[in-house]
This record gives structure tokens, sequence and C-alpha cells, in this order.
């Protein structure tokens, strides 16, 4: 396996500017010399700057959660990538279940933010998962192969290894109950496989497919050592250093 892990911390609605700071502080020295792992933070856009700033100098990279497609104009409320990218942003978190199923957003607006990502040099990190009424259902593949299509529907082959999938049972997130690795990889396994079909062999073994869903420091390992599972999109504990650090460790 030659994908380098991604341990990537989605902060989501928490932490004030002052708070972010000493997060980031607490992350950066212990990190320092850490080369293994590829570690992404996406603090709320209002600690973007100040988290930017204090991480001049670190391997440590920078994402936002959210974004919207265009460029500039009458959007009240939003962000743009031009914007992200002033403040040194890489990665952008688009379609998180979150922001499906609280604000709305479909596979095909999902897709235009993935779209605008690319062509404006960001990494987009898209976010597919099934409820638990689907999974119960038995249409959780179905379910997530077209949210994969459809999200990356017009993406060309030569962006394709820039983007990241992560698959977030929604039914996982923020709930305790982990996927199990078998349950985790066997979609992992079918996203791979869809990207096969979608691109080619080649770049399907280039893209970095992460789980996300109530990862801790004691049921990572399991996670991260399957063949398909390339790091995690991590809610609650990225909130504090120590279980983050945990986490960078285990996907050493
Ligand atoms: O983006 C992160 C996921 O929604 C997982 O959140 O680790 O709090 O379950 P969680």
């Amino acid at each position: 396996n030659f994908r380098k892990k991604l341990i990537a911390g989605n902060w989501k609605m928490n932490k004030s500017g002052a708070e972010a700071a000493d997060l980031v502080a607490d992350l950066v020295a212990p990190l320092a010399s850490q080369t293994e792992v590829d570690v992404l933070i996406c603090p709320p856009f209002t600690a973007l700057e100040t988290v930017s700033r204090k991480l001049e100098g670190s391997s440590i990279k920078l994402g936002a959660q959210n974004m919207h497609a265009e460029l500039s104009g009458a959007y009240t409320g939003e962000i743009s990538a031009p914007m992200l990218r002033d403040l040194f942003v890489t990665y952008v978190i688009l379609g998180h279940s979150e922001r499906r199923q609280l604000f709305g957003e479909t596979d095909a607006v999902v897709n235009t933010k993935v779209l605008a990502a690319l062509k404006n040099e960001l990494r987009p990190i898209l976010c597919v998962g099934e409820t638990l009424a689907e999974r119960e259902a038995g249409d959780t593949l179905r379910v997530v192969q077209t949210q994969v299509e459809a999200g990356l529907a017009g993406v060309y082959a030569e962006h394709a290894a820039s983007v990241t999938i992560a698959y977030e049972p929604v039914w996982a997130i923020g709930t305790g109950k982990v996927a199990t690795a078998e349950q985790a990889q066997e979609v992992h396994a079918f996203i791979r496989s869809l990207l096969v079909t979608r691109f080619d062999d080649t770049i399907a073994r280039k893209i970095r497919l992460l789980y996300g869903g109530s990862m801790k420091p004691a049921n990572a390992p399991e996670l991260l050592t399957q063949q398909d599972i390339d790091g995690g999109l991590i809610g609650g504990a990225s909130l504090e250093a120590r279980s983050f650090l945990e986490l960078i460790e285990a996907a050493a």
C-alpha cells in the first residue's frame, strides 16, 4: 500500500479563535518531525486565519469544512475557493452528511462544489455514506455508488488523484457506534472498484479513502490496517490534542 495515510480533523462548529490557537499550539510541536502521516485540520471559517498563521512552517495542512461553488457574488453568508486559498487552505470537506441532512445539499450541489474546488486547486474531500435505515434496508452500496458517481461527475482523470473520498456511515457519526473494520473495508473496497470503472486502476490506487464515524484511538488501529482504508476523518476525537495525536500515531 503506497498511499500515505491522511488523518484529518473536522472540528465542525467548535472552537473560538483562542481555543483554536491553543489546540494548534499543542499539535505543532509534537508533530514537528513527523513525516509518516499527512495531517490535516479543518477549523470553522472564523478560526481559519488564526490557525493558518499558527501553522506557518508546520507540515500540518489546513482545510475548510465547506465552500460555495461560485468565485464571488451575491451569496450572503457563503465563502468561495479564492477566499480559502487566500488563507493557505489546501483541502475542503464537501458533502458532509451534516451538510446533506441539515442544509439540504444534494448530490448535484456537492458535485458543483467538487468541480469548483478542483478548478481552483483545492483538494476536495468528498463525503459519502448511508443512513441507518438505508443500511438496514440493504441499500448501503447502492447509496454509496450514487453519491460517489454523482459527486465525481465531470471530474477529469488528470485531477482525480487530488480527490479524497471519506466514507462516513451516518449512523456512526458522533454516536460512539463505529463501523466494524470489516463493514468499513467492504465499502472502501467497493468505492475503490467504482473508481477503477470511473477512471482506471492506476488512478484508483492513488485516491485516498478515509473512514469517518466515531474513530477513536482505541478502534483506529484495526480500521487503519484495512487494505483500502487510507486514513480517517475525525470529528469528536480531533477536538483534543491528546486523542488526535494518538490517532496520528495509530496511522504511522
Ligand atoms: O467529519 C467527521 C465525522 O462526521 C465523524 O465525526 O468522529 O465525531 O463521529 P465523529
